[in-house]
């Protein structure tokens, strides 16, 4: 059996990874307590202790917004912390699938991005990230990063859970219906990284990977509460309304148009991504309430 390591083992993806390779991998997920990637000796300490077949980083500094003030934070882990790992892999002989996002894009395009065009970050976060992909591929060129967009499972801080409460504490929301990307499910994410794992697939590369189709904010707000109220019509769920950017300033841009083409990654694993319209569906239809809806 493979061994597999996961970083940042509370986070919505990490626990989504863990769930799947149970049974598959001997899988270890260790959290910041067990695990703080910006500390070099730790995460070789951890890598030596383990000797794992593959590490999948999921750990990250993910507060878009915060890290526009936070900025050494969200560098220390996005960059460095992706270093520490990259370096310890490098040292063991093991793997390193590294996740990062859309948002090192500007949006400045109407065509999905293919996995080699040009970054051009428009936030710190974004930044950060990109500067992590770098390292990842300068210290640990068999390293596999895999970006990925609009990440939303059960449990998680994420867009579709704040809709779920925000829509049931307020008769009206408004949303941004002029940014779009592809919403997508950790449980298709997990499934296509433990895939490259499983057969060694995406060395040296740089993959997209997210459900298909693409959607605005407002899209997803308004698909989230309709399924919301065929699940829970007891419940009472707000309108949700489009608005423009403009009319929502955040203190971090977000690219306009930021769908991932998946086309090589699909070539790669010949695994097909899922619209994401019936990944939601499914989530919201038959996962756990208490995981979609605060006490
Ligand atoms: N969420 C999205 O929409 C999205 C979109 C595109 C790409 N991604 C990428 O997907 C990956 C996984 O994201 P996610 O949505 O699962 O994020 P998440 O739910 O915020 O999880 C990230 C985890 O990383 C942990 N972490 C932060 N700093 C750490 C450190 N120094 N050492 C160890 N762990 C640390 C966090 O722990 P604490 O809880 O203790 O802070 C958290 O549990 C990230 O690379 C992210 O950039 C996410």
């Amino acid at each position: 059996m493979q061994r597999l390591l996961v970083t940042g083992a509370h986070g919505q993806v990490a626990r989504a990874l863990t769930a799947q390779a149970q049974g598959h991998f001997a899988c270890r997920a260790l959290d910041r307590t067990t695990l703080d990637i910006t500390d070099a000796k730790e995460a070789e300490a951890a890598l030596r202790d383990y000797r794992p077949d593959c590490v999948i980083n999921a750990a990250a500094y993910t507060a878009v917004d915060k890290a526009e003030q936070e900025q050494a934070a969200a560098y220390a882990v996005n960059r460095d912390g992706a270093a520490h790992l990259a370096t310890a892999c490098a040292r063991i002989g093991a793997r390193l699938i590294h996740l990062s996002t859309d948002f090192v894009f500007d949006g400045r395009t109407n065509v999905p991005y293919q996995p080699d065009a040009a970054a051009a970050p428009l936030s710190v976060y974004g930044a950060s990230k990109w500067a992590g992909e770098e390292e990842v591929r300068r210290i640990a060129s068999e390293a596999t990063v895999v970006r990925t967009s609009w990440v939303y499972g059960p449990g998680g801080g994420n867009f579709v859970r704040t809709m779920l409460r925000l829509l049931q504490q307020r008769p009206q929301l408004s949303v941004v219906a002029d940014q779009f990307g592809s919403p997508t499910h950790t449980h298709s994410l997990a499934r296509f990284l433990l895939h490259l794992v499983r057969h060694g697939q995406g060395a040296g590369q740089t993959l997209h990977w997210a459900d298909a189709g693409a959607a605005t904010w407002y899209d997803l707000a308004h698909m989230t509460r309709l399924l919301a109220r065929q699940r829970w019509p007891e419940r009472v769920w707000g309108d949700v309304v489009p608005t423009d950017t403009a009319g929502y300033p955040t203190p971090a841009q977000r690219p306009r148009f930021s769908v991932l083409d998946t086309r090589s990654a699909v070539a790669v694993t010949g695994l097909t991504p899922a619209s994401w319209m019936c990944m939601l569906d499914q989530a919201l239809r038959l996962d756990d309430a208490a995981d979609w809806l605060p006490a």
